[in-house]
């Protein structure tokens, strides 16, 4: 059956957005970047980004962690650090992260097997404000923020517009209120970056009305079902 429509049936993605996940060639069958229209077999390993995805919606499993720093978001590590998946109850099923936290970042992340919500929540044209803690090294004005909130060169790719404000300043560190719509690889710190700052400490407060508040570090729950269907909504 061509995997587009054998996606749509069990419940991951319209066709469409299957077509689409294919043309962005983050689909592999058995470890091999899918076409357009190819068929699919039973038995068949079906990755998005590299993660098995769900082929039902009734197995469909939903997190919210409070990621620690000294943790990699993949499921497993070659380098045998600490992974999310340490962080996970046994019985969770196959489930990955949903835009990734780097590293040394810590905070809001939700974890799922539904590739249909993960592919919506990562698109680009989805636009979710993503609000980060920032601690910077030295003093910053609301001046120096300017350059910021209008866009940064990254990889040459102006950033797009963001919103920035002061929290705290004194003579060693600043804590900014960051909120951006896109999901670049380690984007906030290259922001600073960019206007000569270095981040000491990223933590990541809330993805649009979703809030870390009230999971410690390394602390995981399943979301509510309000929660996702907020989420699906978006
Ligand atoms: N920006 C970063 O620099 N790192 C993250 O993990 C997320 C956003």
């Amino acid at each position: 059956m061509r995997i587009n429509k054998y996606l749509a049936e069990q419940g991951v993605a319209s066709r469409r957005h299957v077509d689409e996940m294919i043309m962005a060639k983050r689909i592999k069958i058995n470890g091999v970047i899918a076409t357009l229209g190819i068929d699919v077999q039973e038995g068949d390993v079906i990755t998005l980004d590299d993660q098995p995805i769900a082929v039902n919606e009734k197995d469909a499993e939903y997190y919210i962690m409070n990621k620690p720093k000294g943790v990699v978001c993949t499921v497993s590590d070659d380098r045998g650090r600490k992974t999310i998946m340490d962080f996970l109850p046994e019985t969770s099923g196959r489930i990955f992260p949903v835009g990734r936290l780097d590293y040394a970042t810590e905070g809001l992340l939700i974890l799922t097997n539904d590739g249909d919500l993960a592919f919506r929540l990562t698109h680009p044209k989805t636009e979710i404000p993503k609000t980060y803690m920032a601690k910077i090294e030295g003093t910053l004005t609301e001046k120096d923020l300017n350059p910021i909130r209008s866009g940064v060169e990254i990889d040459g790719v102006l950033t797009k517009k963001c919103k920035a404000h002061i929290v705290e300043t004194n003579k060693s560190y600043t804590k900014v209120h960051i909120t951006i719509t896109e999901g670049r690889n380690r984007q906030v710190r290259r922001m600073f970056e960019a206007i000569g700052k270095n981040v000491e400490f990223l933590k990541r407060v809330s993805i649009g009305q979703l809030k870390l508040s009230g999971l410690d570090r390394g602390q995981v729950r399943k979301l509510t079902q309000e929660e996702i269907a907020y989420l699906k909504g978006l």
